[in-house]
């Protein structure tokens, strides 16, 4: 695996009225990704990328972490820290900020 950990946030935007995570700040939290794992030099090992639509809109601003499939929802600037401290180098997930989904049969 190139990673440790993959990080997909989406800055999708869609017409208005539309709720989307690209006019709620989308590119604001892969920046503020990017200045953490920089910070931390991290950058080699895990990767915060932007991403197109996660399908998880009405939840937005959306973050997906690989290789765990954890999802995270409503992600403001605010709370891109937490995420790398907790999760994303002591892999304890933001259980806050997380979206759960029923397993697929
Ligand atoms: S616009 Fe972000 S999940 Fe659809």
């Amino acid at each position: 695996m190139k990673f440790k950990k993959h990080v997909f946030v989406c800055t999708n935007d869609k017409e208005a009225p539309k709720k989307c995570c690209g006019s709620e700040r989308g590119m604001a939290l892969v920046d503020a990704f990017k200045e953490e794992l920089k910070d931390r030099n991290l950058l080699t090992e895990i990767r915060a990328q932007k991403s197109g639509c996660l399908d998880v809109c009405a939840f937005g601003p959306s973050v997906v972490v690989y290789p765990e499939g954890i999802w995270y929802g409503n992600v403001q600037p605010s709370d891109i820290k937490e995420i790398v401290e907790s999760h994303l180098v002591n892999d304890q997930p933001v259980e806050r900020l997380q979206l759960k989904f029923a397993p697929k049969a």
